[in-house]
């Protein structure tokens, strides 16, 4: 599956819109990192970097999309939070130990895409869906 923005993810909040298609792009990121891996090089930085991204953008996402729903009064606020809190704790429990082997690399990175895709698509199309009516 193509780790790319789908239009069924628009929720029609530009603000949003906005942030779900960067985080699929830094998905899409990961992905096309996967596929330039060569043997005998190291990818450890480029792994990392890409990481550290995506955490640092997720949080602020999550941040942004639970202020909204707070100040709207937002029903179901608790679950959406747990939710998000769940998949922080998700990408912060990946260990650099799991990509610090040269061999572990492509397919590490590969996994990471996908799984993180999975779960934002899943995420974006069904939890954030709920909140729409509400925000607008
Ligand atoms: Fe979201
Ligand atoms: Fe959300």
């Amino acid at each position: 599956m193509a780790l790319v923005w789908n239009d069924n993810m628009e929720l029609g909040i530009p603000t949003i819109d906005a942030q779900h298609k960067k985080l699929v792009e830094l998905c899409g990121e990961a992905f096309d990192l996967s596929k330039e891996i060569e043997d005998g090089k190291d990818y450890y930085d480029d792994i990392t970097m890409i990481l550290t991204e995506i955490k640092k953008y997720t949080v602020e996402h999550f941040e942004y999309e639970e202020s909204l729903m707070k100040e709207a009064g937002y029903a179901n606020l608790l679950d959406h939070e747990m939710e998000h809190t769940f998949f922080v704790k998700k990408i912060e429990k990946l260990n650099k130990k799991e990509y610090d082997e040269p061999q572990e690399q492509k397919e590490f990175i590969l996994n990471l895409s996908q799984v993180l895709f999975d779960w934002l698509s899943h995420h974006i199309l069904e939890t954030d869906k709920k909140y729409v009516e509400t925000l607008k």
